[in-house]
C-alpha cells in the first residue's frame, strides 16, 4: 500500500527503538541542571511573532528568512517558537517571576523550528536542552554555566568536544566596534549579498553570520570585538577566565564567535565538536543577555543561559559509540495455554505490575511456540508457561531466560515470590558489582 504522505522535509521520527536514549539524555539534563538549581519550566510552542522579532532580533537569520509564522483563525500572527529563549523570559516576566528572590532559574527540553535548508544536524523541527540564568550580574554566574553544560558532558560521556569563548561587549562599548564594522564593509559594500547590504545600514554585526561565501570570506578579515571593549566588559571577561581556570574547565578564546541572535551581551560561548567526520557541529550555544527582559518590558534583569541541540548531541555519541543506556526488557512474559490460563495470566501480569515490575502475557492466541519465539524476541527476563496443568498443581516454573536456571513458585502468590526472586537479583547484582 503506498503512503499517502511522508514525514514533512526537515522532521524526523523517533522510534521506540531509539526513543529511550531521546529519554535519558533529556532525564539526565534536567537532573543535572536541577542540581545547579535550575527547575523546569514549559511554555507554548507558539507565541506572539513580535516576541521573537523583539528578542532573537529582527536583522537575524532565524527571524528574517526561517521563522514559521501564520496568521490564526483570529488575524493574529504567531510564530513556532525557533528558540527556547524568549519564551522562558516572556513567562517568567508575565507571571512575576522575576519579581522574586532571584536568581531565578530554568530549564527546558524543547522542540524548535527553523525553516532552514535541511541537511546533516540542520533540521526544520529540532529539540533543544537549554537553561536559563534570571538576575545574575556577576562572572561567577557566566562561569557556573560553562560548569553546568561541562557536567551534563561528562555524565552522558559525551566527549571530543571545545569549548570556543568570547565577549561582545555591552551596548555603549559596541558603538565603537559598530562604527568600525560600518567601516570596513562599506568598502566592499557592493558585493556583499542583497540582505548583507540591508544589514549594514541596520546591523552589521549580523554579516559576520551570513551563510553565504562571499560574506563569509569578507567577514573572516573584519574587526574583531574584543579590541573595543570598555573596562568593565573587558574586567568582567577576565573574571569569567579566570574563574573558569579556577574551576580547571578548558577553553578557547575565539574573537570571532557572536552568535546568531540579537539579544547576547558581553560573553558568549560554543561548544563545538572535535569528532572529525562532524566538521566543527555546534553542540550549542549560549552567553548573556543583559538587555533582554528589559527590551520585553521588564525591568533591567542582567540575564544569561544556554541551548544545546539533542538531535546534535546524539550524532556526536552515535559516532563516537559512547554506550547509551539500553531499552529496558520486559521482566516478566507470561506464555498460557487455554481459556483459564489466560485469565489466570491477565491477573499475574496485573498483580505483577502493581508491584512496579513489566509483564506481559499473550493477548493474540498464538500457539506455545509463536509464543515462546515472540518472548525471546522482545529480550524478556523471566518466562512461565502457564497451562491446566499448572493451575491444577498450583505450581508454576519460572525460568531465567539469561541464565536459563528454573525455580518452581506457587500460583497463589506468585507476586510475592516474584518480588523476592528479583530482590535477591538485584542483590546478587550489587554484591557483584562491588566484588564482594
Ligand atoms: P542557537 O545557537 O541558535 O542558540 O541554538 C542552540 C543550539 O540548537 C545549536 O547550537 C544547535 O546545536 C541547535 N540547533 C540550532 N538550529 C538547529 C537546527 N536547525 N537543527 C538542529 N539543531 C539546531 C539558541 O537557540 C539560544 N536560545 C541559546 C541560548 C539560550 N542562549 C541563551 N540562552
Amino acid at each position: 500500500m503506498a503512503l499517502i504522505t511522508k514525514s514533512v522535509r526537515g522532521t524526523h521520527d523517533v522510534l521506540p527503538t531509539e526513543s529511550h536514549e531521546w529519554r535519558y539524555l533529556e532525564r539526565t539534563a534536567l537532573e543535572t541542571a536541577e542540581s545547579f538549581g535550575y527547575y523546569e519550566i514549559r511554555t507554548p510552542v507558539f507565541e506572539h511573532t513580535e516576541l521573537f522579532e523583539r528578542s532573537v532580533g529582527d536583522t537575524t537569520d532565524v527571524v528574517q528568512k526561517e521563522m514559521y509564522t501564520f496568521f490564526d483563525k483570529g488575524g493574529r500572527s504567531v510564530t513556532l517558537r525557533p528558540e527556547g529563549t524568549a519564551g522562558a523570559a516572556r513567562s517568567c516576566l508575565e507571571h512575576g517571576l522575576l519579581a522574586e528572590a532571584l536568581p531565578q532559574k530554568v530549564s527546558y527540553i524543547t522542540k524548535c523550528y527553523r525553516y532552514e535548508k535541511p541537511q546533516a544536524g540542520r533540521m526544520r523541527e529540532f529539540s533543544q536542552f537549554g537553561v536559563e540564568c534570571f538576575g545574575a550580574a556577576g562572572f561567577a554566574a557566566d562561569a557556573e554555566l560553562v560548569s553546568l553544560v561541562v557536567q551534563y558532558f561528562a555524565q552522558i560521556g559525551l566527549e571530543q568536544y571545545h569549548i570556543e569563548l568570547n565577549t561582545i561587549g555591552c551596548p555603549e562599548c559596541r558603538q565603537n566596534y559598530l562604527t568600525a564594522l560600518r567601516t570596513y564593509f562599506a568598502e566592499q559594500a557592493t558585493v556583499l549579498c542583497a540582505t548583507c547590504q540591508e544589514r549594514l545600514k541596520r546591523n552589521p554585526m549580523r554579516i559576520l553570520d551570513c551563510k553565504s561565501h562571499v560574506c563569509a570570506e569578507i567577514a573572516a578579515k573584519s574587526p574583531v570585538v574584543i579590541d573595543y571593549l570598555c573596562d568593565a566588559c573587558a574586567a568582567h571577561f577576565d573574571g569569567v577566565k579566570q574563574m573558569l581556570d579556577a574551576v580547571e574547565v578548558p577553553y578557547i578564546v575565539n574573537p570571532r564567535v557572536v552568535r546568531g541572535l540579537d539579544y547576547y551581551t558581553r560573553t558568549v560561548f560554543e561548544l563545538v565538536s572535535d569528532v572529525p567526520e562532524l566538521q566543527g557541529l555546534v553542540l550549542g550555544g549560549g552567553g548573556r543577555y543583559d538587555g533582554l527582559i528589559e527590551e520585553l518590558g521588564g525591568q533591567h534583569v542582567p540575564s544569561l543561559g544556554f541551548g544545546l541541540g539533542i538531535d546534535r548531541m546524539l550524532m556526536q555519541l552515535r559516532a563516537l559509540r559512547t554506550p547509551l543506556p539500553e531499552q529496558t526488557k520486559c521482566e516478566l512474559f507470561v506464555a498460557n495455554m487455554g481459556d483459564a490460563a489466560l485469565l489466570r495470566a491477565a491477573q499475574i501480569a496485573a498483580e505483577v505490575r502493581a508491584d512496579g515490575w513489566s509483564a506481559q502475557y499473550d493477548i493474540v492466541g498464538r500457539s506455545l511456540k509463536a509464543q515462546m519465539k515472540y518472548a525471546d524476541k522482545l529480550g524478556v527476563r523471566f518466562l512461565v508457561v502457564l497451562g491446566d496443568e499448572e493451575l491444577r498443581g498450583n505450581q508454576v516454573r519460572l525460568k531465567n531466560m539469561q541464565t536459563g536456571g528454573e525455580e518452581l513458585l506457587p500460583l497463589d502468590c506468585f507476586a510475592e515470590e516474584f518480588e523476592r526472586v528479583m530482590l535477591r537479583l538485584a542483590q546478587e547484582e550489587l554484591e557483584a558489582s562491588f566484588g564482594l
